[in-house]
């Protein structure tokens, strides 16, 4: 069920931890597509210690990042728990020389730290014979011939070995919501290998909630989610549903040495401003290293962000959707009592910067982390006829923020649009 807590986050943080660290390859899909063997991939598993892993560090550090939200995986598309699960002895906990169970250290250090806690959960198991005892709805067994991980590659089906998959699922997911206090979020992936019906989402829908009714469950359940996840793709015109954009923070989810495509920390304020003013929220995701360490860059990254936030609270957490992207050439969020507007400018302006289709009237505008004041005028309109005209802001001369400078624009009121010509804006 969609809470409150979640669309004022506005920040979440996402970690994908497993025995993947251990060598240079991508979680799960590095065998599923060939790149790797199983056995190989499996052998991981000896090199995984999770030997520094510190939860509260962890959690002091997204704290740091202006998080509210984090979100790890419990079980990626592999099958290996990192809780320690009485269905399966695929776990960290079994078949790792970590031997600890870091759901439960995570969970408790996250709720310590006023984080809310969210579990990934992988509805595919590449790993679990019973997992390929169906076909997707609707394809041809001879279309799944090499998919030996996911179909049952030309041979029958088996329903009910697929019941007992989806029992086995169920019984995980109880653990994981029961053993661990309470579970604020579950984040799901895999959806897309089987249906809806295949799934019985209806009916999960409602045993998640018989778990903990309050539970957030995010959209990767063939429509039976609450919210949209949107990866690695800004959604252009924002979403009309409660939506949080995920991304890496290099280009791969779990940890890659030589992954070091990192995006710069401007970047990441950028993309998480894109997120504020279209009203959605920012998963942002890191892949510690097996010892459960962070790459000294991805921190970096992280308290760069909480920084920035921290400069220019307001304009985060108690705010909305912006100005269009018509209105204002940039991003911008409007505070909750709608008096005040909140601009993010990501470049040095040369002169003025200009706002339109606003009819409320200006009152006062300051850089929001230094407070100076700026001069303003408008040209144009008819304000007696509610014709807002250009409002034009003096800002060549302000001193930016190194990440991205808001501008605080106080109105005289609560803020109404003209846009002209009858045309409709998304904050109406
Ligand atoms: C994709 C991938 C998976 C990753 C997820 C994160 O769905 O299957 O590897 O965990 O994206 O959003």
């Amino acid at each position: 069920m969609m809470q409150e807590w979640f669309t004022k986050a506005k920040l979440g943080i996402f970690i994908h931890y497993g025995i993947y660290a251990v060598g240079d390859v991508s979680e799960s899909w590095s065998f599923h597509n060939g790149v790797i063997s199983y056995e190989d991939y499996m052998k991981q598993c000896e090199g995984f210690t999770a030997s520094k892993f510190d939860a509260r560090k962890w959690a002091e550090l997204f704290k740091k990042a202006g998080a509210k939200y984090v979100v790890m995986t419990s079980k990626h598309h592999d099958g290996v728990a990192l809780f320690d699960t009485k269905y399966s002895d695929l776990s960290v906990v079994k078949k790792t020389p970590a031997g600890r169970d870091i759901v439960s250290e995570y969970t408790q250090a996250m709720r310590e730290a006023g984080l809310k806690v969210g579990l990934y959960f992988s509805l595919i198991d590449w790993s679990d014979p019973r997992y390929r005892s169906v076909y997707p709805e609707g394809a041809k067994p001879e279309d799944c011939l090499n998919d030996i991980y996911g179909s049952p590659a030309g041979g029958p089906e088996n329903p009910e070995l697929w019941e007992e998959f989806l029992q086995f699922n169920n019984n995980q997911i109880r653990e994981l919501m029961t053993n661990y206090g309470t579970i604020d979020l579950l984040w799901f992936d895999g959806d897309w290998e089987r249906s809806a019906k295949q799934w019985r989402m209806p009916e999960f829908r409602e045993y998640l909630h018989s778990l903990n009714p309050n539970v957030v469950l995010n959209s990767r359940m063939q429509g039976y989610g609450d919210y949209e996840t949107p990866e690695l793709n800004m959604p252009i015109y924002g979403i009309d549903k409660p939506w949080e954009f995920c991304t890496t923070i290099n280009s791969s989810w779990g940890y890659r040495p030589s992954d070091n495509n990192y995006k710069t920390s401007r970047q990441i304020v950028r993309m998480f401003c894109d997120c504020l003013t279209l009203g959605g929220n920012m998963l942002l995701d890191v892949g510690p290293k097996e010892d459960g360490t962070l790459d000294p860059r991805q921190e970096k990254i992280l308290l760069d962000l909480g920084s920035w936030i921290h400069d220019n609270e307001e304009a985060v957490y108690e705010t909305g959707r912006g100005l269009n992207y018509h209105q204002f050439l940039g991003g911008s969020t409007i505070s909750a009592d709608k008096k005040t507007i909140y601009l993010f400018v990501y470049d040095k302006p040369l002169e003025y910067i200009c706002v339109k289709g606003v009819k409320t009237r200006v009152k006062r505008i300051t850089v929001l982390h230094t407070g100076e004041e700026l001069k303003w005028h408008y040209t144009g309109g008819l304000p007696w006829f509610g014709i807002p005209g250009t409002l034009w802001i003096k800002a060549d001369e302000m001193q930016l923020h190194p990440l991205t400078t808001v501008l605080k624009v106080e109105l005289e009121d609560e803020i109404t649009y003209n846009l002209g010509h009858g045309e409709v804006t998304h904050n109406e």
